[in-house]
């Protein structure tokens, strides 16, 4: 199996990349941020706190997240429920940050990862997978672009949803989370030292798509 292991700060893009990647490679595109997110979501609708690591530990059991692949696309459910459509709001990005902080959540999670990776050929992204999940992967890439550029991509994509936000907000919430991300003690988001860097501040959409294409494909 080949798996391509795709790390980076929040907008940098990564997973509109990386799912087109693999749409063009023919491998599954496994968006690990998802999985944190339905946590997440789950545990803000339990009314749990967030800052609370023994209560989201806690809040771990008897939750089942699984990942289905529907026409190619993927879907996360929590506990039985589709939830892919309710993950996607300010609030749960920030949930996800914290509760991705929590190592009983990270190892929750750590498995159904890799199992993902032993059956398939994937191009899977998140924040570490070069570097604890797939250390053995192929390939890896650690994509970035300066922080106002992803914030106004992020922003432009929130408000094409209909989302009432400022660029500011959006800004900031991008700054937090790349702190909380950097900064967090259990597998902090970091660039492997065998990941190729790859910085899309000044490439299009479709520049940053052949950029990370060619990198694998010298790879595979
Ligand atoms: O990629 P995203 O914005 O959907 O990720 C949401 C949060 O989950 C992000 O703040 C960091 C965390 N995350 C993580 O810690 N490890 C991963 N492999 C993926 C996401």
């Amino acid at each position: 199996m080949i798996a391509v292991a795709i790390d980076g700060p929040s907008g940098a893009g990564k997973s509109t990349i990386a799912r087109r990647a693999a749409q063009a490679l023919g491998y599954i595109y496994v968006d690990t941020g998802a999985l944190y997110r339905a946590i997440a979501y789950q545990m803000l609708r339990g009314g749990v706190d967030l800052d609370d690591s023994a209560a989201v530990a806690d809040g771990l059991a008897g939750m089942r997240i699984e990942l289905k692949f529907i026409d190619g696309e993927q879907r996360v459910f929590a506990n039985g429920a589709d939830v892919s459509d309710l993950i996607r709001t300010p609030e749960v990005s920030m949930g996800a940050s914290r509760v991705s902080a929590v190592r009983a959540v990270r190892d929750f999670l750590f498995e159904l990862q890799r199992s993902l990776a032993r059956e398939n050929n994937v191009v899977m992204d998140g924040r570490d997978i070069g570097t604890v999940v797939l250390p053995d992967a192929q390939v890896k890439i650690f994509l970035t672009a300066d922080d106002t550029v992803r914030a106004k991509r992020r922003f432009d994509e929130l408000t094409a949803k209909g989302a009432d936000v400022t660029y500011e907000e959006v800004l900031a919430d991008v700054r937090q989370r790349d702190y909380n991300d950097t900064h967090r003690e259990t597998a902090p988001l970091r660039r492997a030292e065998d990941a190729v860097l790859a910085n899309t501040t000044d490439c299009s959409f479709e520049e940053s798509v052949h950029l990370v294409l060619t990198i694998i494909r010298e790879r595979v």
